[in-house]
């Protein structure tokens, strides 16, 4: 056991400062995704946009990203978790001056590709990065630093939406994303590169010296020790194909599926269309929707943090298992209250199962499906496995986030949440069996668990 002394020793300011840093590509994330929905009505008017032309706008975003998080796992790999960080930060500023400053929709598209590509580059290396630089007792919650990150950005953008809402200026909405990708920059250029990088490079004098440095202390004998026999040992090279060697394989599967999960269960239809829902659930006036939603991105951020406060005592599993719980029986409540004629339900009932359906998520997939993808993976590939993971979760966000007016219109809003009851009760499932509990256990603890879990 560690004591709480020790901890507190090993938890130096300069940690929290490398996590914050990294945690705004979280920020930007959540806010680039967010914006749109309350851009979308000014471009929309200055360009004249059809149908396909605003989806075109919304939705390369996230093919951008799902791109961004393939490569760019890969990339955090070979060129390090700090370099990435800081040409994410600079793709995040060029893509928001390009939005802001866009004269044509093609423009636009490019743009909105650009700051996509930022994004899936962020969810590639920010929660590996976090996780390198972390002890192993406070990990779960630094790493969740970068979904509060994303929930904050989400409200943001949805403020910021309102507030420009008056004057229409989309220009400023897009562009204030500038300010936060500069002071990703800015940060990361004072920040050193993950310690378990560097060792994996051959460069042991400098990652001991981080070591050393970020944990505020020369006692870092043993957290070496377990670093160089974890390297001495794994056999992966770090190719697309070494991914489907045995001893990965499971942790593969574990961070697909939930990749998967976190989506078809069914989080971007709130998040990006939650004024509508509300306002078919009865709210009248758009103001009141508009409010509706800030309370639930609200609710979304609080219980955020809530989950990181328990995150590192009652563990990954009980979380997730308790919050997917929450999940599918708000599901099942919003499809009986959709099925009802309109009038039949009162609309705080829908916006009150919203809400505890957001805190659910909140408090399991949202956060813990981005700390084990930073988790479970050998070190020798853990940018390429987290950022198939990350790309996969994009994909599958596009795929929901573009069938479900359709899904709307065809089953109706009462039997689409019934779909996504079901698929979370499979996610249930697949996290009860599967996914295992890493609490307190060292990043090379987890690796040897899982060779371990593959020899036995
Ligand atoms: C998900 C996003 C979602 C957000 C909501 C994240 O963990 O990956 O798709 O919009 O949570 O808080």
């Amino acid at each position: 056991m560690v004591s709480p002394a020790t901890v507190q020793a090993e938890e130096t300011g300069f940690v929290f400062a490398a996590a914050a840093f990294a945690a705004l590509g979280g920020l930007l994330f959540g806010y680039d995704t967010g914006v749109i929905s309350g851009a979308l009505i000014f471009i929309r008017t200055q360009f004249g946009l059809s149908t396909f032309q605003q989806e075109l706008i919304v939705s390369v975003v996230l093919v951008g990203a799902a791109v961004g998080a393939l490569s760019g796992g890969r990339l955090a790999d070979v060129f390090g978790r700090r370099f990435m960080l800081l040409v994410t930060a600079l793709i995040f500023v060029i893509g928001a001056i390009v939005c802001a400053a866009a004269p044509s929709l093609s423009v636009l598209v490019i743009g909105r590709l650009i700051v996509g590509l930022g994004i899936g580059l962020a969810t590639s290396t920010v929660p590996i990065y976090i996780s390198e630089v972390s002890p192993a007792q406070t990990r779960g919650w630094q790493v969740s630093l970068f979904q509060l990150a994303i929930t904050i950005g989400i409200l943001a953008a949805y403020l910021v939406d309102y507030t420009f809402s008056g004057s229409g200026a989309w220009r400023w909405m897009l562009g204030l994303a500038v300010i936060p990708g500069a002071i990703l920059g800015l940060g990361m250029i004072r920040m050193p590169e993950s310690p378990r990088w560097l060792a994996e490079h051959g460069q042991s004098d400098l990652a001991r010296q981080v070591l050393a440095r970020i944990r505020g202390t020369e006692n870092i004998d043993s957290e070496w020790l377990e670093i160089e026999k974890t390297l001495a040992e794994a056999a992966e090279r770090g190719r697309f194909s070494d991914l489907f060697g045995p001893s990965i394989r499971t942790a593969l599967v574990i961070g697909i599926g939930l990749a998967i999960f976190q989506q078809v269960t069914g989080i971007n239809t709130v998040i990006y269309y939650a004024p509508l829902i509300v306002q078919s659930a009865g709210i009248p006036t758009a103001s009141g929707a508009i409010l509706a939603t800030a309370g639930i991105g609200l609710v979304n951020v609080i219980m955020t943090i809530v989950a990181m406060w328990l995150i590192d005592h009652v563990g990954r599993r009980p979380l997730l298992l308790v919050g997917i719980a929450g999940m599918i029986l708000s599901l099942g409540i919003l499809g009986f209250v959709f099925r009802m004629p309109t009038g039949g339900a009162p609309a705080w009932l829908a916006v009150i199962t919203l809400m505890v359906y957001v805190a659910s998520f909140a408090i399991s997939l949202g956060p813990i499906f981005w700390l084990l993808i930073a988790e479970i993976y050998p070190l020798r590939v853990r940018g390429i496995a987290e950022g198939s993971a990350a790309g996969v979760n994009w994909a599958f966000n596009f795929l929901v986030s573009i069938t479900f007016l359709t899904l709307v219109e065809v089953l109706g809003p009462g039997l689409t949440f019934w779909v996504y009851a079901l698929l979370a009760i499979a996610s249930w499932l697949f996290s009860y069996y599967l996914v295992p509990e890493t609490k307190g256990r060292t990043l090379e603890e987890i690796e040897h668990s899982f060779r371990h879990r593959h020899a036995a």
